[in-house]
Order: structure tokens, then C-alpha cells, then sequence
């Protein structure tokens, strides 16, 4: 009886399986290009520019990002966003924002512009930046949440006066090349289009502004993009098997000299005690330990306990970066039974519901002030977490690697999980591992994920 309903789930968990993957295949073919992200379909940062006075040369505008991926952060060092200027634009003056360059400005004798690059790059100002250079929502160091963890942390805006762009909606031409930095590469832009006049509240809420002329450029992140490898990588262990299953060898890269440091490194000992850390070194390089699965980031489940109606994971992330502290991290995993979630200590639990019938997707992050912070590698670079799930008595097993999650994301960023046959088994149980039918079925499905996605 048991056993049968065991099978049952599993042709369920396969049928469900594949509906996604072939929603996902469709959705590929259609749009080679683009980035598709299976839980989060519409995710994308939107920049819009709202014109909001013209002045003798040109106008003033307000620049808003807004991160409306669902468990995407921006981490530190932040967002970059760079555009290429359609005519002989400059930009004037900046408030909550600065151009990296100032570049050539040699023709302008009495008032200095701030920017003369054609094709400027601006980045957001640190926290603490004077007050006379802030500006709603600025100043977060370019640092933004996402949608789902917290919709005020994932706005940026800056102001801007650009000269020598025309004066009128008829003489003003949009800027092209959009790039978004943030803080490596992965993303890519639209073109930027026009979009009915945005309606802004003043800040005390009591009067609506309408800007003169708005667009939207939409922004679509893809791991593809970010990097060729994947950047994290996902161990397993239970309560009923010693065995403890390995992040895959390589994982994430192949260990080389270059590519990583070891525990007793010289570099490490150069930048540990206090010494002061070369002022050139703004954002120091990753500098990452070496292991065998060179990953930056080793997210572990283990099952804890079994109860009669309940049933406890524990999860851990481990930092394994010397010079990064992953700021608001987030932890996304696709389980079946997170439907039923009942308890989550010391993490924050948010469930994702991208096809809004299946509850199976959830978000984890740190607590504010006590564990939204990873810290780099070392004594204190993990948080950890445990997850109280409530049995459903028609799915719940703890055969076949049911107990372990299907998917695993930390920052947005798909991590690899061991292939299903080296997962810990259940000692005596009646199914013999290894070459079962379904197992290979299984791993074929689960290496073509790796494959599409
Ligand atoms: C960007 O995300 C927002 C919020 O999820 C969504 O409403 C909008 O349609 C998305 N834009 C695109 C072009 O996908
Ligand atoms: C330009 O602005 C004028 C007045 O504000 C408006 O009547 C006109 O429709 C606008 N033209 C375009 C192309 O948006
Ligand atoms: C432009 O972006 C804003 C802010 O994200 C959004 O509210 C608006 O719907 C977008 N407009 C269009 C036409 O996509
Ligand atoms: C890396 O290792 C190779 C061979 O083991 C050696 O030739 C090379 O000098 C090493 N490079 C560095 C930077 O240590
Ligand atoms: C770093 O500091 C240690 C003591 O804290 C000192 O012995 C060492 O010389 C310093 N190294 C450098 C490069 O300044
Ligand atoms: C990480 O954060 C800790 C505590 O805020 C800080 O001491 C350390 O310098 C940070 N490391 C990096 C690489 O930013
Ligand atoms: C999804 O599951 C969570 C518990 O994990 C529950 O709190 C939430 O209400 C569920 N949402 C839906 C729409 O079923
Ligand atoms: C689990 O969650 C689903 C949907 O939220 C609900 O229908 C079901 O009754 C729950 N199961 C248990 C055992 O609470």
C-alpha cells in the first residue's frame, strides 16, 4: 500500500516535472535570446525617466530603478547603469547619484558641467553621502532588495539636469545602449520606450505631479550571462544515514592555482590582522578557498527529524569568499512540501507562487540586523536555519529522495545539485537505489535542467 503510493507520487512529482520543463523548452524556442527564469517569469528591472521641468537647455529628470525580480538582489558593490546619449547631451548636475567620469568637458568655460561622456556611467552614492547631494530613495550604495523580500529596499531614483538635448517633447531624443552593471554582468536591456507621463505623488503625498515625458527601459537578468559556471552548489545529509553527499566535484570550476587560495595562503595573512587595506583596493577581487567543487556558496539540507504529523530540515549556507560579504542574501528552494510550512526559525520565509496554483517555491532571508548578512569565509561565514514542514500522509516519504529539494537558488543564482543516485538512502527500505528505472529517468531530467537553464 505504502509502497504504492510512493510510486504514485513520484509519476506525479515526473508528470510535474515535465510540465515545467516543457513549458520551460517551449518558452526557450520561442525566444532563444532572452533570459527565461522558470519561477520568476516576468522578473526584470524597470528604469524609468520621467522629465519633470525643461529648463534653458534641456530639462531635469528623475531617474527610478526599480528591482521587480521576485528573489534577485542587487549586492554590494551595487547597480552601475550606463546609456549612450543620442545627440551632444551633457548632464549638468547630479543629486543622489554620480557619473563615474567626468570626461572631456574642455568647452565649457564658465559653468562645468558634471558629465561630458557621450557614454556616461552612473552609480548610486554610499549611505551618509552630504545632504545636500541626497535625494529620495538614494544612497543605499547601489545595494537593492528584491521585489519579494522588500519592495522599499528595491527602489533606487537619482535627479538629473541634461543640457543641450532639446527643449520639448518634440526635440528631446531617447538615450540608447542601456546597460545595467549589478554588481557583475547577467543582465541586458530593452530599448528605451516612450510610456504615458508617469503620475508622481509629491513627498507629502498631498499633490500629484505629472512629468512632462516618461520612458521605461526593462532590464532581464541571465545566469548564462553572469557566468558560464554555476556559482553555488547544494550538499545533503539525513538523520537516518551517515553518509553526507558531496557538492559535485567541479561544481562550479576545477581547483587551479589561480583560481583559488588555501586556508594558510599568504594573501590571507597579508590582509588579515589590522592592517589597513590598500586604499586602491575599493571593491577587492573575490578571493575564493579552495575546495573540490570551487563554488562561492554551499548551501546543505539535512534531514533532522521525523515526527508523526511533522517533520524538520536544517539548512546552512556557507560562504566560501574571502573578501565578500553577501549583503541581504536570499535562499530560494522548490520543494513539494513547502505548501505546508509551519514553522522557520531564524530566517524569514516568503512562499514564490510563479504558476499561482503550485505552492512549492519559497524564498528564505535573513533576519534584519541579526543574519542578513554573510559574511566572507571563515569561523563566521554561515547562517543557518531549520524548517518545520507539516506531513501531508499522501506524499510525504523519506524514499527516493523525495525529502530533498528539487531546485536551489542563493541570489537569484541556480545552484548544482548531486545527481539523485548519490543522495543519502533510507537504510532497509525495499527499493534498491541505485539503477532503478525512474532514477535514471531522473537524472536524465535533472541533468537537462542543467542543460536549459
Ligand atoms: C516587469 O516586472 C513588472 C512587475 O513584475 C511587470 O508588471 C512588468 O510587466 C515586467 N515588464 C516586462 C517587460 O516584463
Ligand atoms: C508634447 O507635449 C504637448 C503639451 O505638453 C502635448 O500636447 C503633446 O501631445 C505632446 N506630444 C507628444 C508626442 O507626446
Ligand atoms: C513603466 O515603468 C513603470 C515603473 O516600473 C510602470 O509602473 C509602468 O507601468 C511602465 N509602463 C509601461 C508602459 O510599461
Ligand atoms: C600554478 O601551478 C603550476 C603547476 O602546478 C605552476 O607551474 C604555476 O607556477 C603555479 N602558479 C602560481 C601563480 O602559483
Ligand atoms: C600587519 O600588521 C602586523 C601586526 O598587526 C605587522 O606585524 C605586519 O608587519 C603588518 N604588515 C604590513 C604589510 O604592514
Ligand atoms: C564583512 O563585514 C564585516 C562586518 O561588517 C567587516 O568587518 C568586513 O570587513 C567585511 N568584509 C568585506 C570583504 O567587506
Ligand atoms: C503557501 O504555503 C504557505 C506555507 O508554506 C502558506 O502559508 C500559504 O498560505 C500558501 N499559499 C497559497 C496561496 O496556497
Ligand atoms: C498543506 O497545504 C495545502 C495547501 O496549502 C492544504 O490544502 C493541505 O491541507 C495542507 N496539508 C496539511 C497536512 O496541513
Amino acid at each position: 500500500m505504502e509502497f504504492d503510493n510512493g510510486k504514485q507520487n513520484q509519476r506525479c512529482t515526473f508528470r510535474g516535472i515535465k510540465l515545467v520543463s516543457f513549458v520551460a523548452l517551449c518558452l526557450i524556442l520561442v525566444s532563444p535570446a532572452d533570459a527565461f527564469d522558470p519561477l520568476d517569469p516576468t522578473g526584470n528591472v524597470t528604469i524609468r525617466w520621467d522629465i519633470m521641468s525643461w529648463t534653458s537647455d534641456g530639462y531635469m529628470a528623475t531617474v527610478t530603478l526599480f528591482n521587480f525580480q521576485l528573489y534577485r538582489n542587487i549586492m554590494n558593490p551595487g547597480w552601475t547603469l550606463g546609456w549612450t546619449w543620442a545627440k551632444k547631451e551633457i548632464i549638468w548636475a547630479m543629486m543622489g547619484a554620480q557619473a563615474t567620469e567626468q570626461g572631456d568637458c574642455a568647452k565649457f568655460k564658465l559653468k562645468i558641467p558634471h558629465s561630458c561622456k557621450r557614454s556616461p556611467q552612473v552609480v548610486d552614492l554610499l549611505p551618509g553621502a552630504s545632504y545636500n547631494m541626497q535625494y529620495t530613495n538614494c544612497c543605499k550604495g547601489g545595494v537593492l532588495t528584491s521585489w519579494g523580500q522588500d519592495p522599499t529596499g528595491a527602489i533606487s531614483a537619482f535627479q538629473m539636469g541634461v543640457g543641450l538635448s532639446g527643449r520639448s517633447n518634440k526635440t528631446v531624443k531617447l538615450p540608447k545602449d542601456f546597460k545595467l552593471l549589478g554588481p557583475g554582468p547577467g543582465y541586458s536591456c530593452g530599448p528605451a520606450k516612450r510610456v504615458p507621463s508617469t503620475v508622481i505623488f509629491t513627498d507629502d503625498h498631498r499633490r500629484k505631479a505629472q512629468a512632462l515625458m516618461s520612458w521605461n527601459v526593462t532590464c532581464t537578468y541571465s545566469q548564462f550571462l553572469a557566468s558560464k559556471n554555476p556559482s553555488c552548489c547544494v550538499s545533503l545529509s539525513s538523520f537516518y544515514n551517515d553518509q553526507v553527499t558531496a557538492c559535485p566535484t567541479c561544481a562550479c570550476g576545477c581547483q587551479n592555482n589561480a583560481t583559488c587560495v588555501t586556508k594558510d595562503s599568504k594573501i590571507l595573512k597579508e590582509s588579515d590582522g589590522n592592517n589597513k587595506t590598500r586604499k586602491s583596493d575599493i571593491t577587492p577581487k573575490p578571493l575564493l578557498q579552495c575546495t573540490h567543487h570551487l563554488c562561492h556558496v554551499r548551501v546543505h539540507w539535512h534531514i533532522k527529524d521525523n515526527y508523526k504529523d511533522y517533520w524538520r530540515v536544517k539548512i546552512a549556507i556557507i560562504n566560501f569568499n574571502y573578501r565578500l560579504n553577501f549583503t541581504q542574501w536570499g535562499l530560494v528552494v522548490q520543494h513539494p512540501n513547502l505548501n505546508n510550512v509551519t514553522q522557520v526559525y531564524s530566517f524569514e520565509y516568503m512562499p514564490l507562487l510563479p504558476y499561482e496554483a503550485i505552492n512549492d517555491t519559497g524564498m528564505f532571508y535573513g533576519l534584519k540586523y541579526y543574519n542578513d548578512l554573510l559574511m566572507e569565509a571563515g569561523p563566521k561565514g554561515n547562517v543557518q536555519s531549520e524548517v518545520l514542514m507539516k506531513k501531508d500522509k499522501n506524499t510525504f516519504t523519506l524514499k527516493q529522495g523525495w525529502a530533498f529539494p528539487r531546485r536551489v537558488y542563493f541570489n537569484g543564482d541556480e545552484c548544482m545539485l548531486p545527481p539523485p543516485d548519490s543522495y543519502p538512502f533510507l537504510p532497509n527500505s525495499a527499493y534498491s537505489l541505485p539503477k532503478s528505472v525512474t532514477l535514471i529517468k531522473a537524472y536524465v531530467i535533472f541533468a537537462s535542467f542543467f542543460i536549459w537553464f
